[in-house]
């Protein structure tokens, strides 16, 4: 059996932990010995804004609990709201374990609608949050030779989901983000997955409509989520370069794979669509990893 799985001694950041699923995370990951950084810049669900309050709440609960904790509410999407999200933890507790990428946004609009204004804000939360803290907070994990960075994807973007074309390709970015990240802090002793959660909070589609709002508390509790987190921040935990679903208290990894296909050195337009099935199979897939420059 697993010994108790112990954080302590690590530091660790989470964006947009003032509430929902970040909260859940913070509140397990002190829990479990951590010091944490609650970052929330405290928007609305669509990103317009702020309120710092959210963070000192739960910090204060953390505290008040026997925990080390300090609140911060930085815009993660801008460079300098990373930069000093991590120039404040390095300031408070000397180091950067852990930096868990959850600040997120979220609306409904069909495709037609979607300016290229709206994708811009939903790239800069979803997918500059993430760069921008990272930028900030690579040196340090690269003078530790160790950090643990969690990014978060969303089936919306892995699978789909039907008006939400800004939300999902800024989430799908990320996903290339981690491939990178993965590929370029291995020989630094960095590990990088990404998370995709699913939990009852003011966020998911069922909020407010298909889900009474008791039930799916029940059923799909931020709290559900958040023992993926601490497994990822262990040393139990060695992996890098994967997606996690997460929901319900099931986990599985998700993967992107590539099918045996068909192939023929003189490859026709009519050759492909006689063979289209052959194409079209999955069964017998390989998971290709990653790809070296020149080779
Ligand atoms: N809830 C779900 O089922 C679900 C599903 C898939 C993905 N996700 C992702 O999980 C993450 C957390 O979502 P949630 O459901 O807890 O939503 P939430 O709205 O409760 O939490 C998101 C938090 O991010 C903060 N935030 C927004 N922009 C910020 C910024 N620029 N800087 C700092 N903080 C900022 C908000 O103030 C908010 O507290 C998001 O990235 C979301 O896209 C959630």
């Amino acid at each position: 059996m697993t010994a108790r799985i112990s954080l302590e001694g690590k530091v660790a950041v989470v964006t947009g932990a003032g509430g929902g699923l970040g909260r859940a995370y913070v509140e397990l990951l002190a829990e479990r010995g951590a010091r944490v950084v609650v970052n929330d810049l405290g928007t609305d669900v669509s990103g317009f804004g702020k309120d710092s309050t959210i963070a000192e709440d739960v910090a204060d609960l953390i505290r008040s609990r026997g925990g080390e904790a300090i609140a911060n509410s930085s815009d993660v999407s801008t460079p300098d709201g990373g930069s000093n999200l991590i120039a404040t933890t390095i300031e408070h507790f000397g180091r950067v374990d852990l930096l868990v990428n959850n600040a997120g946004i979220c609306g409904s609009q069909p495709f037609v609608d979607a300016t290229l204004d709206d994708f811009d804000q939903y790239w800069r939360v979803h997918l500059g949050g993430p760069v921008n803290t990272v930028k900030a907070a690579w040196p340090h994990m690269v003078a530790q030779r160790y950090g643990k960075i969690v990014l978060t994807t969303s089936v919306a973007g892995l699978f789909g989901i039907r008006g939400q074309a800004t939300y999902a390709a800024a989430k799908c970015g990320v996903v290339g983000l981690m491939r990178i990240l993965a590929i370029e802090g291995a020989e630094h002793g960095i590990l990088v997955n990404t998370i995709s959660p699913a939990a009852y909070t003011r966020m998911h589609p069922a909020a407010g409509s298909r889900t009474p709002e008791a039930e799916g508390r029940r059923t799909m509790p931020v709290e559900a989520v958040a023992p993926a987190i601490v497994w990822l921040a262990s040393d139990e935990c060695s992996e890098t370069n994967s997606i996690y679903n997460v929901e319900a208290g099931a986990i599985q990894r998700i993967a992107i794979v590539m099918g045996p296909g068909f192939s023929d050195p003189h490859l026709t337009p009519e050759s492909i669509a006689e063979n289209f099935a052959k194409v079209q199979a999955i069964e017998g897939f390989s998971e290709p990893g990653p790809i070296e420059p020149g080779t």
